[in-house]
């Protein structure tokens, strides 16, 4: 089932990940060619108050493929003005946050608190719907708060109604956080209940995974998150095992260094050396996952301060590795 004005050409999306899905990790993930790439999650409120640091988290880039901007907040108010705020970055849709399981963004009725608060939810949807000038709105939510509240069914079916055009199920509840295991039946229950398209998520890291997740599901697309912070390329894997060609081989050492020498240099580009080389340390680690050499290559990563440190970095790494 296709989203109706967005041009998919892989049935893998980039997840939404605050601290990690910025301007240069969405356009890895767009480079090996994801479905579509999601913004960090942006508060609605600030928005409301003109804040200037959530605008650069919407800032994008001459992208493939299409680009969504994910909004949170529990007043449903703050949406109306939130919204014509993201349409000033030219989004291809938007998405709405239900599903963040966090302290400080759950205490106030945002995330995936609203998976409690059905009514409220719907009217966050229905507000964003009616001010985004006609372009997709998707909901991206949990299977529940906890096994008390497993709203993911009646939540699909409220923000069907006020006119969303695609869920994202993640196949956990609020309660379990990240725990291992995920319920596929959730999202086959989803799928079930609506008429517009659904994303499956949570837990997918190889090509069987996602394939596994649609034939069991139905689900009409994946949404991958952690794995793609380490093995963007995995994007790529999936499109070609869903269109039944060989999967292509992991990148070699000598491809990774590349593309970790490529993300250093952008995320300097866009923040500076100073900014952008301590923005690298945590990214330039999940690019050497698995690597030999962890201790010494550890202490090289976590010293990064000049783009030169990184050439030395993937110098070592290459001295150990190939
Ligand atoms: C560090 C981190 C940040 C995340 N931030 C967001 C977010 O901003 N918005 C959101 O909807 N989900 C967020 N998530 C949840 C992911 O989008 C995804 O649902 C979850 O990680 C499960 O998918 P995975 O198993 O493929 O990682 C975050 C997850 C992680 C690990």
């Amino acid at each position: 089932m296709e989203i109706k004005g967005l041009n998919i050409q892989n049935k893998a999306v980039l997840a939404p990940m605050a601290g990690f899905c910025d301007i240069v990790m969405r356009k890895a993930a767009d480079n090996f060619d994801a479905g579509f790439t999601i913004s960090e999650m942006v508060s609605a409120r600030a928005l409301y108050f003109g804040d200037k640091k959530s605008h650069e988290l919407m800032e994008t880039f001459d992208h493939k493929a299409p680009y969504g901007v994910q909004l949170f907040g529990f007043e449903p108010n703050d949406f109306v003005s939130a919204t014509k705020h993201v349409l000033d970055h030219k989004p291809d849709f938007i998405d709405i946050n239900m599903g963040c399981p966090a302290p400080k963004i759950v205490n106030n009725g945002s995330g995936s608190a609203l998976m409690k608060t059905p009514e409220i939810a719907q009217q966050i949807a229905k507000t964003v719907v009616e001010n985004a000038n006609g372009l997709p709105v998707s909901v991206k939510m949990r299977k529940g708060w906890d096994e008390n509240y497993l709203t993911a069914v009646e939540l699909a079916k409220r923000c069907e109604a006020v006119g969303v055009s695609f869920i994202t199920v993640h196949a956990r509840t609020r309660q379990e956080m990240y725990q291992p295991g995920i319920d596929l039946d959730i999202i086959k229950q989803v799928k079930q209940a609506v008429n517009i398209p659904v994303i499956g998520n949570g837990d997918i890291t190889c090509p069987e995974d996602a394939i596994r997740m649609m034939d069991y599901t139905g689900c009409d697309y994946v949404m991958v998150g952690r794995e793609a912070l380490s093995r963007p390329w995995i994007f790529r894997q999936i499109k070609e095992a869903l269109e039944g060609r060989p999967v292509s081989a992991d990148l070699t050492v000598n491809e990774r260094m590349e593309l970790l020498l490529w993300h250093v240099k952008q995320l300097c580009e866009v923040n500076g050396e100073y900014l952008g080389m301590k923005k690298s340390r945590g990214q330039a680690a999940l690019y050497m996952k698995g690597l030999r050499g962890a201790a010494h290559l550890r202490y090289l990563t976590n010293s990064l301060s000049k783009y030169e440190d990184a050439e030395n970095l993937v110098k070592e790494v290459l001295k150990e590795n190939v």
